[in-house]
C-alpha cells in the first residue's frame, strides 16, 4: 500500500486487501536486510529514467536527494515501517514518495517489483558471498597457522574409524584447509555467473519507454545486462547454486565437526578445547562440551534442507515471475548467516585449542600401525605385496592372539629380522611416507609451501571478485 492507504495496484480493485492475505504474502520481515541494493537499484533505475527522458533533472534529482534520505534513515534505524508496507521494495518507494512528492511516483516507471527483486537479490549475492569466501580464508589462515605450529607431531590416519598409518598433523589439518580452497573457487565462480543485470526486464517482457538495460547494469557493477526479459525475471539458478555451495560447505564443516568431537573425548584426547569455545553442563560439575563441534555437525542438515527447499520450489515453476519465487529469500539468507557463523566459531575453537600430542604420538606408536612399512620392506626385497601382505597378516594375528610383541616376531622371522623390527619403533613409520602428496615430514614441508602459495592468490581473487 501507499502512503495514502492504497495498494500498488490499487486502481484495478474495487475493494483493499484482507488482513489475511498481507499477512501471508508480506516478505518485509525477511526481504528488509535487501535495502541498500533496493536503494542502490533505484539509483540506477532514476539515472536510467532521467538518461530516457522521462524524469526532468528536477525530478531525477529530487527522487535522489529522497534516497538518500531513506538510507540514512535505514541505516541509522529511523526508518518508520508501516503496516501496508509488503515488502522492502514497497517500503521504498512509499517513503520517497512521501519526501520527493509527485515526482516519487514516477520512480517506478518502466520496472516491476519483478527485475527489481531480482536485480536486488543478485547485488546481495555479490557481496555476501564474497564475504562468506573471505571467512574460508581466514579458517584457511589458522588451519595453516597451526599446521605450522604442529612440526613433525602426528597422530593416526584412520580409514573406517580404525587405526590405519599414522600422518602428520599438520597433513591432517591442510587436508581440511585445500578442502576450502575448492569452496571458495566454487563461490567465486558462483558469483561470476550471477553477476548480469536483471534490471529493465520490467514485469516480464520489457518495455515501450526508451530504457537502457546496459547502462543501468554498468551503473550498478554487473559484468553485463540480461539476454532475455523472461529468463531475467525467473532466473533463481544463481540462489540454487549458492545454496548448493553453502550446503557443501555445512557438509565439510561437519566433518570438522564429528572429528573435534571425537578429539576432544576423553576416548581420543587428541585435543582440549578452549575454556572460552566450550561449554559445560547444567548439571555434571565435571563436564567440557564441544558444543560448536556438535552444532557445526548438525546444521549441516538445514543447511542441506535450505537447498532441497528451494530446488523443490523452483521445480515445474512455468515462466515468469511467479509469487512463489518469493521463497528464494529465506532460505539464502538462513544459509548464508549460519554458515557465517559456524565460520568464526569453527575459526576460534582451531585457533585457541591445545592438542594433545604425546597422545596422538601414543595412538599412533601402536605397533600394528607398521604393518604396511613391514609388507613394503619385503617388497623393497623383492617380494610380491600380497604375499608380504599375508606373512606381516599373520604376525600381527599372533600378536593380537597374545603369541609375543609384533617387534619381537618380526625380529624372529626369517625373512624379516632385527633390520625389519627397526620399523616397529615409535616415530619411524611415519617419517617413511615420502611421497608426492603423502603425509611424512618431506613431502608435507613441500605441500605447506604450495598451500601458502595458493592461499595468497586465493585471498588476492577474493579480494578483487566482482562486487560493485
Ligand atoms: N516480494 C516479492 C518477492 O520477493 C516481490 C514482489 C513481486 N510481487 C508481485 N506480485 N509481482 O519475490
Amino acid at each position: 500500500m501507499t502512503e495514502s492507504g492504497k495498494t500498488l495496484w490499487h486502481g484495478r480493485f474495487a475493494s483493499g486487501p484482507a488482513e489475511e492475505l498481507l499477512a501471508y504474502t508480506v516478505s518485509l520481515p525477511f526481504d528488509q536486510r535487501l535495502w541498500p541494493d533496493d536503494i542502490e537499484g533505484s539509483r540506477a533505475h532514476v539515472a536510467g529514467l532521467a538518461r530516457a527522458g522521462l524524469l526532468s533533472e528536477d525530478e531525477r534529482d529530487g527522487i535522489l536527494l529522497a534516497l538518500d534520505a531513506v538510507w540514512s534513515e535505514l541505516s541509522s534505524g529511523e526508518f518508520v515501517f508501516v503496516a501496508s508496507d509488503e515488502d522492502i521494495h514497497t517500503a521504498v518507494e512509499r517513503r520517497v514518495t512521501e519526501i520527493a512528492g509527485p515526482a516519487g511516483g514516477k520512480l517506478h516507471t518502466g520496472r516491476s517489483r519483478n527485475d527489481q527483486c531480482a536485480t536486488d537479490l543478485r547485488l546481495w549475492c555479490k557481496r555476501e558471498l564474497r564475504t562468506v569466501a573471505q571467512r574460508l580464508v581466514t579458517f584457511q589462515e589458522v588451519l595453516l597457522e597451526r599446521a605450522e605450529q604442529a612440526g613433525e607431531s602426528y597422530l593416526p590416519g584412520y580409514t573406517h574409524l580404525q587405526r590405519a598409518q599414522p600422518v602428520l598433523l599438520a597433513h591432517h589439518l591442510l587436508a581440511h584447509a585445500w578442502t576450502f580452497a575448492r569452496d571458495i573457487d566454487r563461490l567465486l565462480a558462483t558469483i561470476d555467473r550471477l553477476d548480469v543485470s536483471p534490471l529493465g526486464a520490467g514485469a516480464l517482457a520489457g518495455s515501450s519507454l526508451p530504457l537502457d538495460p546496459a547502462f543501468t547494469a554498468s551503473l550498478l557493477g554487473f559484468s553485463k545486462p540480461f539476454e532475455n526479459s523472461l529468463d531475467a525475471v525467473s532466473d533463481r539458478d544463481h540462489v540454487a547454486e549458492a545454496l548448493f555451495d553453502l550446503a557443501l560447505i555445512g557438509v565439510h564443516l561437519s566433518r570438522i565437526g564429528e572429528e573435534w568431537v571425537l578429539w576432544t573425548s576423553e576416548e581420543f584426547g587428541f585435543a582440549r578445547l578452549d575454556d572460552g569455545y566450550a561449554t559445560g553442563s547444567s548439571m555434571l560439575p565435571q563436564k567440557k562440551n564441544p558444543d560448536i563441534a556438535e552444532l557445526a555437525r548438525g546444521k549441516a542438515g538445514r543447511l542441506i534442507g535450505n537447498l532441497t527447499g528451494l530446488l523443490t520450489t523452483l521445480k515445474g515453476l512455468p515462466l515468469a515471475y511467479n509469487r512463489d519465487l518469493q521463497e528464494d529469500k529465506e532460505p539464502l539468507f538462513d544459509a548464508v548467516d549460519q554458515v557465517s557463523l559456524a565460520l568464526s566459531a569453527l575459526t576460534g575453537m582451531v585457533a585457541t585449542a591445545t592438542f594433545a600430542t604425546e597422545r596422538m604420538a601414543a595412538a599412533a606408536d601402536a605397533p600394528t600401525s607398521a604393518a604396511t612399512d613391514l609388507a613394503e620392506w619385503l617388497v623393497g626385497r623383492g617380494m610380491p605385496f600380497r604375499e608380504a601382505h599375508a606373512v606381516v597378516g599373520a604376525l600381527v594375528r599372533k600378536t593380537l592372539a597374545g603369541e609375543g610383541e609384533l617387534r619381537d616376531l618380526v625380529s624372529a622371522h626369517p625373512q624379516l629380522g632385527p633390520e625389519a623390527a627397526a620399523l616397529v619403533a615409535p616415530g619411524v613409520s611415519v617419517r617413511r611416507r615420502t611421497t608426492p602428496g603423502g603425509a611424512g615430514p618431506e613431502p608435507v614441508a613441500r605441500q605447506l609451501e604450495r598451500f601458502r602459495s595458493q592461499l595468497a592468490s586465493d585471498r588476492a581473487r577474493v579480494a578483487v571478485a566482482p562486487l560493485r
